[in-house]
């Protein structure tokens, strides 16, 4: 039986509109109230040896939402790593971003610069924030580093393997994701590390994401130490 924690969490972070709609408040009210979540998640992380954390909190289709809730989504990105970085420091925590960050304003990219650089040193939990980020637009991006490298004559293609790609992923220094939790009753990953995830164990729970506190990520942690992870082999114990 599995009885170590995850060393990397990955959290498909939904549910916030759904929140705040139920309570007849605007959808923004449930992204502020998810910020708690995240608090409490990267306290709960560090108390449990959780090395990694990954949040996913913005997708590239996320861009499609009306203008308004994308633009308080950025600020409240520029306004969180700004006013966290002190909290973050103390706990330990390094800050780091996945995605295509190109494309963000300037302002949210140096805020989410700065905090990563402030925080570079720690190295207690790792929390990387998924923004703008689309798992096919990650992948395609590493096949066009690849076909650069063979019509340069710097790779054949007999020399292209599984690690080639994986080190060309926003992730290439960071191990798979053990687990995912996807809050809110949905069932899919919406373009979430579609290659990291190849073998990773997958919790789904209904609870609303600004909900989830500490019951519900004992819950996840505890249901994933009782797994067998086999890797397709027959007994991996
Ligand atoms: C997740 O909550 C946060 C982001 C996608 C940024 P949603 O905003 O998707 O909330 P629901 O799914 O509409 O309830
Ligand atoms: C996934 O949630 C993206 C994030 C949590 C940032 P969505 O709410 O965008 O996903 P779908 O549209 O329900 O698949
Ligand atoms: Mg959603």
């Amino acid at each position: 039986m599995e009885s170590l924690p995850p060393v990397h969490l990955a959290v498909i972070m939904d549910g916030n509109g759904r929140w705040a709609k139920a309570r007849g408040l605007d959808r923004f009210h449930g992204h502020i109230q998810g910020v708690e979540s995240i608090r409490s998640t990267v306290e709960l992380c560090i108390e449990n040896g959780v090395r990694y954390l990954t949040l996913y909190a913005f997708s590239t289709e996320n861009w499609g939402r009306p203008d308004e809730e994308v633009h308080s989504l950025m600020e409240l990105l520029c306004q969180c790593t700004v006013n966290e970085t002190p909290q973050l420091k103390k706990q330990g925590v390094r800050l780091r971003f996945i995605g295509d960050l190109d494309k963000l304003d300037d302002k949210v990219r140096e805020s989410i610069h700065a905090c990563h650089v402030e925080t570079g040193e720690n190295d207690k939990l790792q929390l990387i924030l998924a923004v703008n980020y689309g798992a096919r637009n990650e992948i395609k991006e590493a096949v066009k580093k690849i076909t650069e490298k063979v019509i340069n004559g710097d790779l054949s293609t007999e020399n292209i393997t599984t690690d080639t790609i994986a080190d060309l992923l926003y992730t290439a220094d960071i191990p798979d994701p053990d687990l995912i939790i996807r809050t809110s009753g949905e069932s899919r990953l919406s373009n979430f590390l579609l290659w990291q995830a190849a073998y990773s164990e997958l919790y789904f729970t209904d609870v609303l994401w600004p909900d989830f506190g500490r019951e519900e990520f004992e819950k996840a942690i505890e249901n994933y130490k009782k797994r067998t992870r086999k890797f397709g082999l027959i007994n991996n114990k």
